[in-house]
């Protein structure tokens, strides 16, 4: 056995059953690398690389990861890279959040596995960042997160494009026939030209926000744009800094604490973050014990104003929130609602970065407590009898007509069914209507895709209709707007209410009392119920097999039941 205290080089030692032998022969081989025995002998910074060719979004890492070794080196460690398991979003089969455990897992034991003093971890894309978050903690190893940046936005004939609220809006008008095929194609080109992850406050720039709330980046770094130098001065400076952890920590663990998580919580609701957040906030949080209550999100929501002006709320995108003050600008601002004592990876606490910062803060896109973009957070919880253990809506991107609502419901009950039929011209649905999608919840067999952005009937978005109350067990992409219920849980695919809805029943939708009732008697239910047949498929091998045994439901955060510290 190596001993449990060493360091660099000869941390966790191959077992051969001779530490010496190990040790000696690990330099050898390190040499032929051809480091000197003083490089060799230096603490040792892993930087987890999760660049990768169906990862556009990570495209400039090479360069980035460069910039972090500068770092290690200048402050006198030894930097190793090292490859993991890269989630490029659009690329990824389903979903890319079937695999965001996967690469934690990756991520924990290849850091526990690998001699290293410290970690830079370097993600971006959507579930890039949980993964690595989630996988650092449990790990133990001190490590610093470094963001990719979001990409800039484009010029195009008069308007700014950027992935991708864009996206959406110029694929809707598509739809409505208000866009022709030539220009949609025109579009196709312009919506992400640069390096960086989606330009607007969509899951990517949400999680780059809330790790450095967390206090797991160097300060100020989340907003800085891929393709700005200060994006390689902050991969320099968290090189620099790793090199300080490998020596005295803190470690993740003692970090992401419940006063921490509440931190991001309030930053999460303050700049109308994406949805997704809440679903890995919570899988972060159960690797450190901590756990996030919904009821709890209900209250800071309640308290805590939307400050940034940002798309898919606002108007701006993350280059402007950059220019703006960054993170830092929206901290300062919120300080009075934050724990100002929780620790930062720098070894400073919350309250001391930030009286040390300097003031500035451009208002038109950064408002303040006194006069906030929207005066309630972005997101509410929705507890009811159809979702006993919660649901979620972003009420900043939503219309806050559809509120207070009842509707006949509109039943998919599958991805496949809903689209074979949502474009029918037969399809019997009015705008007052609920969309209900069923059976693409964690455990379906779609793994919870990013589709509760149910698209508005052709029909209807031809006839000028914008918004419906949509309602699924299903994610919805951070880049998305409209008033969609999601992560309705439990989910249909293990016989959650959901799966009990059928065509024509009314369903109450209200905001001001956070709730979602399916308004169908008890024993019509248990009827219901009785012949209702399961829909949870049951793989016979591999990773797929793996995920469904052990996935949890979205308000455990969707991780696996063995990767979860008792809350
Ligand atoms: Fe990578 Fe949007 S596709 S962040």
């Amino acid at each position: 056995m190596s001993d449990p205290d060493s360091t660099g080089l000869a941390r966790g030692l191959t077992n051969y059953g001779d530490p010496d032998f190990s040790l000696y022969l690990r330099r050898s081989f390190a040499k032929s690398m051809g480091y000197s025995r003083e490089l060799l002998a230096r603490p040792i910074v892993g930087i987890a690389n999760s660049a990768s060719g169906f990862n556009n979004c990570h495209r400039d890492f090479p360069q980035l990861i460069d910039a972090v070794k500068r770092g290690v080196l200048a402050a006198g460690g030894l930097p190793l890279d090292f490859p993991t398991i890269s989630l490029g979003e659009v690329f990824l089969h389903p979903t890319s959040m079937m695999f965001r455990n996967l690469m934690s897992i990756d991520v924990e034991e290849m850091i526990r596995a690998q001699p290293m003093d410290a970690v830079v971890l370097v993600g971006g894309c959507d579930k890039t960042v949980p993964a690595q978050l989630m996988g650092a903690t449990s790990a133990g190893v001190p490590a610093v997160q470094l963001v990719a940046g979001p990409m800039m936005p484009t010029s195009y004939r008069g308007e700014r494009l950027g992935a991708c609220t864009d996206c959406r809006r110029f694929w809707a008008r598509y739809r409505a026939g208000e866009v022709s095929t030539d220009e949609i194609e025109d579009i196709e080109s312009n919506l992400a030209t640069t390096a960086g992850t989606c330009a607007v406050m969509g899951t990517a720039s949400t999680m780059a926000a809330l790790a450095e709330t967390l206090g797991m980046t160097v300060p100020g770094s989340a907003a800085i744009p891929a393709v700005h130098a200060d994006r390689l001065r902050a991969g320099e400076a968290s090189g620099t800094l790793a090199v300080a952890l490998a020596a005295k920590g803190p470690r993740p663990s003692e970090i992401v604490t419940e006063k921490s998580i509440e931190n991001t919580l309030r930053v999460l609701l303050a700049i109308g973050g994406s949805t997704n957040a809440i679903i890995h906030l919570t899988a972060i949080a159960g690797r450190a014990g901590v756990r996030v209550s919904l009821a709890r999100l209900n209250e800071l929501s309640d308290t805590t104003p939307v400050l940034v002006d940002l798309k898919p709320t606002g108007q701006h995108y993350m280059s402007d929130l950059y220019a703006a003050g960054g993170i830092g600008a929206l901290l300062r601002e919120l300080k009075p609602l934050l724990h100002l004592d929780c620790l930062t990876v720098t070894g400073e606490t919350l309250g001391e970065r930030l009286a040390a910062e300097q003031d500035y803060v451009d208002r038109s896109v950064i408002r303040s407590l006194d006069d906030p973009f929207q005066p309630h957070g972005g997101l509410v919880a929705l507890f009811g009898t159809l979702a006993p253990n919660g649901a979620i809506l972003k009420r900043s991107a939503a219309d806050p007509k559809l509120f207070e609502s009842v509707g006949r419901a509109v039943v998919f009950d599958s991805l496949e069914d809903l689209s074979r039929r949502i474009d029918d011209p037969a399809l019997d649905v009015t705008p007052q209507d609920f969309l209900v999608l069923q059976n693409a919840g964690p455990k379906s067999g779609a793994a919870m895709p990013e589709a509760g952005y149910l698209p508005i009937p052709l029909k209807l978005a031809r006839a000028g209709v914008k918004d419906m109350v949509r309602i699924s067990d299903a994610r919805m992409s951070g880049t998305a707007f409209g008033t969609i219920v999601l992560h309705v849980s439990p989910e249909a695919a293990v016989g959650g209410p959901l799966a009990l809805v059928k065509n024509g029943d009314r369903i109450r939708l209200s905001v001001e009392k956070r709730r979602i009732d399916l308004m169908v008697d008890d024993a019509e239910l248990a009827r219901r119920r009785a012949v209702l047949v399961a829909r949870a498929p049951a793989p016979a091998r591999g990773y797929a097999k793996l995920y469904l045994d052990h996935v949890l439901q979205a308000e455990d955060g969707c991780d696996f039941d063995f990767l979860r510290q008792a809350c």
